[in-house]
């Protein structure tokens, strides 16, 4: 009698499990024939430092740019990466902080992914992530952003119709029980690697040698990066945001509030450090393609360039951890237009228009 209420609790404990998860389907007659992905970098750009156990191929690429715009991964379907990084907007979303999938906005403004792959120095405007492989996996389960979990993501992946052979095909995978978080945050880094300046923004071809900067150009470079004799014009820019990424990725405090307050609702690199004195440091984020992704700062405090230069021109708050390069510029209407037309020849409209950073769906 135990024993036949036994295999009748088996039977049905089968059903069940079963009725819930298919069986694995075998995917090895799909073949797994890998290509590296023709990464191109322009010549006058630092090398990618890209992790031996994720090599870039074209399969992986397809696979990550798929997941990236997939609603997929959000719970209700209505939100994927793309939601806040936006090719038009140079990979942010243009809200001054994000909202995710329940209407709950954030406390950050989403950062540009462009050349995202060159940093090595820490991802988040805090720089609390070190990969994007770590970093990929954290928007799904975050509940003001896609509010899913990893393990129905990973279940409606196995049932899908294209999934389980994109999968195959990246990583050789033999049956759908093989697909995890860690390969979908895999695909997405490779995608996200890919996102690469084209080298066609005016400043890259005058570096090339195969256009000249306009009078106004060349000065507003000068004050940028502190070329022009007349002292007075020196805007220190260059030392944060350096060639030929525009950022140095570190940390700084430039000037947006006083950490010594105590006041700060955000305190950015303190968080992550625990020392006092990185409260209201932020990383240095690129100027290429500024012009897109307004608006700007970890808080999108600003509307426009016009309000950063007002910033840096005369309302930096000088604090402690203020870092020394921030000054009061006294700029000139004349320096003014003159930074705007030299940070302008930073803009890549190929990158920006280039379909294969375009949603595949
Ligand atoms: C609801 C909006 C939202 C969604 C959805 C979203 N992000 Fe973000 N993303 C942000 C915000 C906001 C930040 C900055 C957060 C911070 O610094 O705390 C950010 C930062 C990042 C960064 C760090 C960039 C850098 O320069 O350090 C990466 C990489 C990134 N997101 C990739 C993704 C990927 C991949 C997905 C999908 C799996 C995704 N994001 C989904 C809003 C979003
Ligand atoms: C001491 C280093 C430093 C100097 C000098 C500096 N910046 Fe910044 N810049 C930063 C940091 C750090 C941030 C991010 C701050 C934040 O959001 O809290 C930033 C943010 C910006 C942003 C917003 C970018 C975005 O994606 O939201 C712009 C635009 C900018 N800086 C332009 C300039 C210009 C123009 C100059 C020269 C007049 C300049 N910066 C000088 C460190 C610096």
């Amino acid at each position: 009698m135990i024993w036949r209420l036994a295999s009748l609790l088996v039977l049905i404990l089968f059903v069940a499990c079963c009725e819930e998860m298919p069986a694995p389907s075998n995917l090895l007659d799909i073949p797994y024939e890998p290509t590296d992905y023709n990464l191109e970098i322009p010549d006058h750009f630092p090398k990618m430092i890209i992790p031996e156990d994720n090599p870039l191929t074209d399969q992986g690429v397809t696979l990550g740019r798929r997941l990236f715009y997939d609603p997929i991964l959000s719970a209700d379907n209505s939100m994927s990466c793309s939601s806040c990084h936006l090719p038009q907007g140079s990979f942010t979303d243009n809200n001054s902080v994000s909202v995710g999938i329940d209407g709950i906005p954030g406390q950050r403004s989403s950062m540009s992914l462009l050349d995202i792959g060159f940093n090595n120095n820490g991802l988040f405007w805090d720089g609390r992530v070190a990969t994007l492989e770590e970093q990929a996996l954290l928007p799904v389960e975050d509940p003001i952003e896609l509010h899913h979990t990893w393990p129905d993501v990973i279940e409606e992946l196995k049932a899908h119709q294209l999934y389980p052979k994109l999968y195959r095909e990246a990583f050789g995978i033999s049956d759908t029980s093989e697909i995890t978080k860690e390969l979908s945050a895999k695909a997405l880094a490779q995608f996200e690697r890919t996102l690469v300046s084209s080298g066609a923004s005016k400043y890259d071809q005058i570096i090339d040698g195969i256009a000249v900067f306009t009078d106004e150009e060349l000065l507003g470079h000068n004050i940028f990066f502190d070329i022009e004799p007349d002292v007075r014009r020196h805007a220190e820019c260059g030392h944060c945001h350096n060639a030929p990424l525009f950022t140095t990725n570190e940390y700084f405090n430039n000037g947006l509030d006083n950490p010594d307050s105590g006041s700060l609702s955000d305190i950015g690199r303190g968080e992550v450090t625990g020392t006092p004195f990185d409260n209201g440091k932020f990383r240095v984020p690129s100027l290429r393609n500024i012009f897109k992704s307004a608006p700007y700062m970890h808080d999108g405090r600003f509307a426009t360039f016009d309000d950063v230069l007002d910033h840096y021109d005369a309302k930096v708050q000088f604090s402690r951890n203020v870092d020394p390069n921030l000054r009061v510029l006294n700029l000139s209407a004349t320096d003014r237009a003159a930074l705007m037309a030299f940070i302008k020849t930073l803009e890549d409209p190929v990158f920006t228009s280039d379909t294969r950073y375009q949603s595949p769906l």
